[in-house]
């Protein structure tokens, strides 16, 4: 598939996990792609990768001068931007509400919501100039469907998100722009392996406890994680705006609470 030839295309947090296997997949189907991302090295790398289809640039989603210089990258490279996958993203530390400090609470809102929505507001005019185009932004399985323990913030952050891209949707229609919200439930990267190790089996471990509470019976990569986004930011979806999907092999059809073990699991 050829879907974004002549497509110029911005990925923030693009460095590493999701965001770069969506990279990968959109310079596959033929895409020129900024890979933004807060760790200059990372993006760097992925660039590298990528070979001459991508280019690299530093940017933090939390400052508004950051998010401009990287859609100005897209139009002074390629000479425009036609999609935007805002997929930029922290979990944060796990603390319960009462430990809680304020600090905490600031920072995961601050990226995850707020810079989606400074990227937002950085695209806008240049998809516009682009005569439309499609946004994708990074939600969450968790925050709407279920929840976890000492993960506050992060729900929040991530149900906003849905409500923001749905305003959005409302407000750019007129504009020719789309916007679409992906809800991922575990995938397989650095974010949701919080171990602080690299040892290989003990991230298999991790992996496999929970592909046995997955109705597919296995966990999310990356991969399945940018097949979707890619169809969302095509014409494929073309009628498809203000929406947000699951990707969750059936993660959250049943509560993981109300299925103490595996012998109750379906
Ligand atoms: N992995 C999962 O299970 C999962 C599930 C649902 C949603 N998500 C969401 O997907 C997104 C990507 O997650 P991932 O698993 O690939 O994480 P990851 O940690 O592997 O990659 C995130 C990337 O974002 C970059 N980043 C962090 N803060 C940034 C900032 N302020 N500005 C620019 N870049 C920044 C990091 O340097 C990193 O390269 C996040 O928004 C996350 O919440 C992940």
């Amino acid at each position: 598939m050829n879907r974004f030839e002549d497509k110029v295309v911005l990925v923030t947090g693009a460095g590493g996990g999701l965001g770069k296997a969506s990279a990968l997949r959109f310079v596959e189907e033929g895409a020129r792609v900024v890979i933004a991302d807060i760790d200059q090295e990372r993006a760097q790398a992925v660039a590298d990768e990528v070979g001459s289809n991508a280019t690299a640039v530093k940017a933090d989603v939390t400052n508004i001068d950051n998010c401009k210089s990287m859609v100005q990258t897209a139009q002074n490279t390629y000479g425009k931007l036609d999609v935007v996958f805002a997929n930029a993203g922290i979990g944060g530390e796990k603390t319960e509400f009462v430990e809680m400090t304020i600090e905490q609470w600031d920072q995961v809102i601050d990226v995850n919501l707020r810079g989606m929505m400074l990227t937002c507001k950085a695209s806008v005019p240049a998809l516009i100039d682009a005569g439309g185009g499609s946004m994708v932004l990074m939600g969450s399985s968790t925050g709407g469907w279920d929840t976890i323990l000492g993960s506050g913030p992060y729900m929040a952050s991530k149900e906003a998100v849905k409500a923001m891209a749905r305003n959005l949707a409302l407000e750019l229609g007129r504009y020719n722009i789309r916007v679409n919200v992906i809800c991922p439930g575990i995938i397989q990267t650095k974010l949701s392996f919080r171990q602080g190790t690299d040892d290989p089996e003990a991230w298999e471990q991790f992996f496999d406890k929970y592909a046995d509470r997955i109705p597919l019976r296995r966990v999310g990569q990356p991969e399945d994680v940018a097949a979707t986004v890619a169809f969302l930011a095509s014409d494929d979806a073309r009628h498809i705006t203000g929406s947000s999907l699951l990707i969750d092999g059936g993660q959250t059809l049943q509560s993981w609470s109300n299925s103490p073990d595996e012998t109750t699991y379906p």
